[in-house]
């Protein structure tokens, strides 16, 4: 049996993952320091095939000592700070956490695969840091060209790993994700306030004109496309994995209103379910990826097109109370980001 290190296993894209594990021979290490965005989870594995570890990356020691121990043939760091808008409130929060322990664990992995070279590492990352894309969408070797502090943060962190593998022969691979959506996404994120604000009878605050553009992805589709990443025998050390799905907040916003006036959860008209809102400052105008060296690699096809991805995402919402009211705990839902 594998042994697979997860990397920020209790967060949105983490979870789904390990999720996605349990009828696959795979013995499971989730690191995590368990923050207030993301939460423990029963997992419905056995107890042989799941280990959870709190800990926060930033501590290289410990992770040092447990990476070494667990003896990993796998890591997948998918750990980091994600929201744009808390990071305009606090960039050096996000810098420090998203930077630091991704280079942490690429220092371990450097040591650690001198002596375990068959060790795979994949970075998670996003498509933000080809920043705003106009025209063409962004291939793996396209300029960076981040614009929020998260965004920079993980662009920073890409940079290190590139640079760790021309220098130092890693073979570290970094998988550019476009926006995921789907079960155990925090509330903060837009389709959450999308679904939130409607079944609260309340309008969905679009910000700006709404005309920004995003290219979305059921999460589900995300963790297959990865697993398939992972069992391809060439190494490839960059892979976009887009969904060509893209679309503005405004068509999203009504899309998800029609739906959930057809499941008769929400009170809301065509006349005031939205409202425009202060736009996000430096809010980049549209995401777009390429992804074709990964759809011709893996011949992956995408499962969920956006109407089925956002019907099964409301259901889960509707359906999975107690951990809605885990995360309420935690979260007013006051809007953040404004830089005043
Ligand atoms: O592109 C991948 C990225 O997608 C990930 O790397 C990030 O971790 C993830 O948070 C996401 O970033 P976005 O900023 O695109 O996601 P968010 O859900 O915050 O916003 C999606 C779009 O909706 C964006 O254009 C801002 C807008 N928005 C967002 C919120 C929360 C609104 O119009 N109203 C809102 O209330």
């Amino acid at each position: 049996m594998k042994k697979i290190i997860i990397t920020g296993g209790s967060g949105f894209i983490g979870k789904n993952f390990i999720n996605s594990l349990i009828n696959k021979k795979f013995s499971i290490h989730n690191f995590d320091k368990l923050s207030k965005v993301s939460s423990s989870e029963k997992f419905k594995l056995k107890k042989n095939k799941y280990k959870f570890y709190k800990i926060n990356l930033i501590n290289y020691k410990l992770t040092k000592k447990l990476i070494f121990q667990i003896n990993p043939d796998i890591i997948i760091n998918f750990a980091a700070e994600s929201h744009v808008d808390r990071s305009i409130d606090n960039p050096l929060f996000f810098l420090k956490n998203n930077f630091i322990s991704s280079i942490n664990l690429f220092k371990i992995f450097r040591d650690y695969s001198k002596n375990n070279g068959k060790c795979k590492f994949f970075h998670i990352s996003t498509d933000e840091v080809y920043g705003s894309n106009n025209y063409n969408p962004s291939k793996e070797n396209s300029p960076y060209k981040p614009t929020s502090p998260y965004s920079s943060s993980k662009a920073s962190s890409d940079l290190v790993a590139l640079s760790f593998n021309h220098t130092f022969k890693t073979c570290i691979s970094i998988i550019n994700l476009c926006n995921n959506y789907g079960p155990y996404q925090h509330l903060e994120k837009f389709i959450p306030t999308c679904i939130f604000n409607l079944l609260q009878n309340k309008s969905i605050p679009i910000y700006g004109s709404g005309k920004n553009i995003r290219e979305w992805i059921y999460v589900e589709d995300t963790c297959e496309a990865i697993m398939k990443i992972l069992n391809l025998k060439q190494n490839y050390y960059r892979f976009n994995i887009g969904s060509k799905i893209r679309i503005n907040n405004f068509s999203l916003a009504k899309k998800i209103f029609v739906i959930m006036k057809k499941m008769k959860k929400t009170n809301m008209t065509k006349q005031n379910y939205y409202k425009f809102v202060t736009d996000r400052p430096g809010h980049d105008l549209r995401y777009a990826l390429n992804s074709s060296l990964f759809y011709k690699k893996t011949k992956y096809k995408l499962k969920n097109n956006i109407d089925k991805g956002l019907n099964k995402t409301i259901r889960w919402y509707l359906k999975n109370h107690e951990w809605v009211k885990s995360i309420k705990k935690n979260y007013s839902g006051k809007r953040v980001g404004l830089n005043d």
